[in-house]
């Protein structure tokens, strides 16, 4: 099917008309926003997630668009897995066109002190299973969902990225917490499974040009999530726009890369991070 002069069902200059997009991690905190957007844009949305239950489907499932919404258990980081989502995806709509790499682990903040620690000290299991779901999960995602779009000559897909990635974490945002007593520092392996999606996407980019596929990361600064008081304001004192996002404010960023919005597009870095990159 061309979608490229279909109707205008959706955000008006945006349209992603009947196009199948993945978004992976689609259950976590933006993939849920990311989903909702792309459902009022027009396009059916395959939520692949590792904690996909018929209870967090039925709690996630958005009013209104239950045929346009498809839920699918997966764990990216084993390739059957990732082959059993696309047979599911493309035996209901056919091969996607477009695919969100959202999927992603960070230590959270209450996580064992061992895992954030000082850096001497990080346990090579937890930068093993950082890189496994951060690295190798999109690597597996690309290789199996962007090989199919491949085969069908076109696609868009997004590597969601983060300011992480790009620059080092400022570590004196997290003071606070070694006042108090801890010894806790901003672990490494999210940083450096973050950098290795910028290079994927060149990679890609360059390698499914001639197919159609284009492929792009999104850089995004912190989203609010009820962070400690302390943490917010170091924050916002460090970010231009003097706060952290909204979760819905990377929907439009993400929409312009999926769609023809972004046609001449491809192997680039969408930076949407309040300014936190620009001084
Ligand atoms: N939230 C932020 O402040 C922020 C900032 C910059 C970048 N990002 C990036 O945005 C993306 C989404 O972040 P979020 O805050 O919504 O994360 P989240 O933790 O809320 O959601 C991540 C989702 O990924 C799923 N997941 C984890 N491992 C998986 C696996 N092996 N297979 C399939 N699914 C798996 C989880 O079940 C969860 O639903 C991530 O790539 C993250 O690195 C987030």
């Amino acid at each position: 099917m061309d979608h490229t002069d279909e109707g205008t069902r959706g955000s008006g200059s945006l349209p992603l008309d009947g196009r199948v997009i993945v978004v992976t991690g689609g259950l976590g905190q933006l993939g849920r926003e990311f989903t909702k957007a792309l459902l009022s844009a027009g396009a059916r949305v395959a939520v692949v997630d590792l904690a996909v239950t018929a209870e967090t489907a039925s709690q996630h499932g958005v009013p209104g668009y239950a045929d346009d919404q498809l839920f699918v258990q997966c764990d990216v980081t084993r390739r059957r897995s990732v082959n059993g989502a696309l047979e599911q995806i493309a035996a209901r709509w056919g091969v996607p066109h477009g695919l969100v790499n959202n999927a992603a682990l960070d230590s959270p903040p209450d996580a064992s002190a061992d895992e954030n620690g000082p850096f001497e000290s990080f346990p090579e299991s937890s930068w093993d299973r950082v890189m496994e779901v951060n690295a190798k999960g999109v690597f597996l995602a690309c290789q199996v969902i962007g090989g199919a779009m491949a085969q069908a000559g076109r696609g868009s897909i997004i590597n969601v990225s983060s300011i992480y990635g790009v620059v080092s974490p400022d570590q004196s945002l997290y003071e606070y917490r070694r006042q108090r007593g801890e010894t806790f520092f901003k672990p490494v392996a999210y940083s450096a499974s973050k950098s290795a999606l910028l290079n994927l996407t060149r990679y890609l980019a360059t390698y499914w040009a001639p197919r159609g596929v284009r492929v792009n990361s999104m850089i995004l600064g912190g989203v609010f999530n009820n962070q400690d008081p302390r943490f917010l304001e170091g924050y916002h004192r460090r970010v231009p726009l003097g706060r952290m996002a909204r979760p819905d404010e990377y929907n439009g960023g993400m929409l312009f890369l999926l769609s023809d919005a972004s046609s001449y597009m491809t192997g680039a870095e969408l930076v949407m991070d309040g300014g936190w990159t620009a001084w």
